[in-house]
């Protein structure tokens, strides 16, 4: 039976995107469900267009009830990947899931990492600190932001005449690549 994939995403999902390219004809995964904690989220509509069902909550639904829980082991679920999803994922769904979640982070962890730290503002914390390399990190998730165990890192220079523009398509560029693949490596791991 193919391995099932369930993605979580808050915004655009051009990582999302990757991984539904990626999996489309794959005989051994598929992407099952794409999950939003956002019903304006671009992810949906690429979701729609690969025609994988997606789901939305909201906050209650996430932290006060097994409803995600419940809805993921439905599906059989068998790998959680998060893309640009915002929120600390609680309890029951760790325990539920242990070290089956995983998430990208679009800087070299554990730097530029934590709360608050997403989007532009890693790109701009990376150039005030004046850091000569930068990059992506895939890991584990556990109950803090950006913390689990690390998975894969990819890293490039950063360059006197970088721009917050240039580094993020950089990482993007990265992320865009190596996303799918440590998923498909990842999943053949799993019996
Ligand atoms: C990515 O940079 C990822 O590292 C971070 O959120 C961003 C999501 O971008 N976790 P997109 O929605 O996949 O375009």
């Amino acid at each position: 039976m193919k391995k099932r994939i369930a993605i979580f995403a808050s915004g655009s999902g051009s990582n999302a995107q990757k991984i539904m390219e990626h999996f489309k004809y794959s005989n051994d995964a598929e992407v099952a469900l794409v999950l939003s904690n956002n019903a304006d989220a671009y992810v949906l509509q690429r979701a729609d267009n690969f025609e994988i069902p997606s789901h939305v909550f909201d906050r209650h639904d996430f932290y006060q009830t097994d409803e995600i829980v419940n809805l993921l082991k439905r599906l059989e679920i068998d790998l959680v990947v998060l893309a640009g999803f915002l929120w600390l994922i609680p309890d029951n769904l760790l325990k539920a899931f242990p070290n089956k979640i995983i998430n990208i982070h679009p800087s070299l962890l554990p730097r530029h990492g934590g709360k608050g730290m997403y989007g532009d503002r890693v790109h701009k914390a990376v150039l005030e600190a004046g850091d000569d390399e930068h990059g992506i990190t895939i890991h584990f998730v556990n109950e803090n932001f950006d913390e689990g165990e690390v998975i894969y890192q990819a890293r490039f220079r950063v360059e006197p005449t970088d721009t917050l523009e240039q580094l993020k398509f950089n990482g993007q560029q990265l992320e865009h690549l190596h996303y799918p693949k440590i998923i498909e490596n990842l999943l053949k791991k799993y019996n």
